[in-house]
């Protein structure tokens, strides 16, 4: 069971999209150096209401690592994978699997967390502890059209590390 009682958070208010590309860019290029010095992955969960931009930050950071690919939302697929970066990219989107499905696949999603990859999941809607891997959970809310605050958390030292620095 993991310690949720002391988990580094820090947020961000971005005031148009722009701001979002630029949050997005910072962080990929963190987690593309901790690849190249842990040889860890990171996997992330975006939460957010339809529209929040989980899919628009996911398309910035995966761009930013040098995905040719026309990165789409993957809600009709589930899973969309990259690979022409400089680490591989997956891209779910869970929100088609509602609740009961969502258990199914758990042990598949570990799988994710395990390589030197970078992955990131919309609509991980598991409760708290479901999920036993560390992870960057972003909370992203809305605020006005253009304006957004992103939340991220750390699960693991690895990730407050990475976090730490945006
Ligand atoms: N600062 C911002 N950051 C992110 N998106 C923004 C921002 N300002 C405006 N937008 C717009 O909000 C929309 C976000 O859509 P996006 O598909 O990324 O949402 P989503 O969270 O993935 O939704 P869904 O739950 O349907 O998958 C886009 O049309 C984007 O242009
Ligand atoms: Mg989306």
């Amino acid at each position: 069971m993991q310690d949720i009682t002391n988990i580094f958070s820090k947020d961000f208010f971005v005031k148009n999209i722009e701001d979002t590309k630029i949050l997005a860019e910072k962080f990929a290029a963190f987690v593309v150096e901790k690849a190249q010095n842990t040889g860890m992955g990171t996997f992330v969960c975006l939460f957010g209401d339809i529209g929040a931009g989980k899919t628009a930050f996911s398309r910035f950071a995966a761009s930013s690592i040098g995905v040719e690919e026309k990165i789409t939302s993957p809600s009709f697929v589930i899973l969309n994978e990259y690979h022409s970066g400089k680490i591989p990219v997956y891209h779910f989107d869970l929100y088609r699997l509602e609740n009961v499905g969502i258990k199914s696949i758990i042990d598949e999603l570990e799988q994710y967390s395990e390589g030197k990859m970078f992955t990131l999941v919309e609509w991980a809607e598991f409760s708290q502890n479901q999920i036993p891997f560390n992870r960057i959970e972003i909370n992203i809310k809305y605020v006005s059209d253009s304006e957004r605050t992103f939340t991220f958390k750390a699960f693991g030292k690895e990730n407050e590390d990475l976090i730490r620095k945006l």
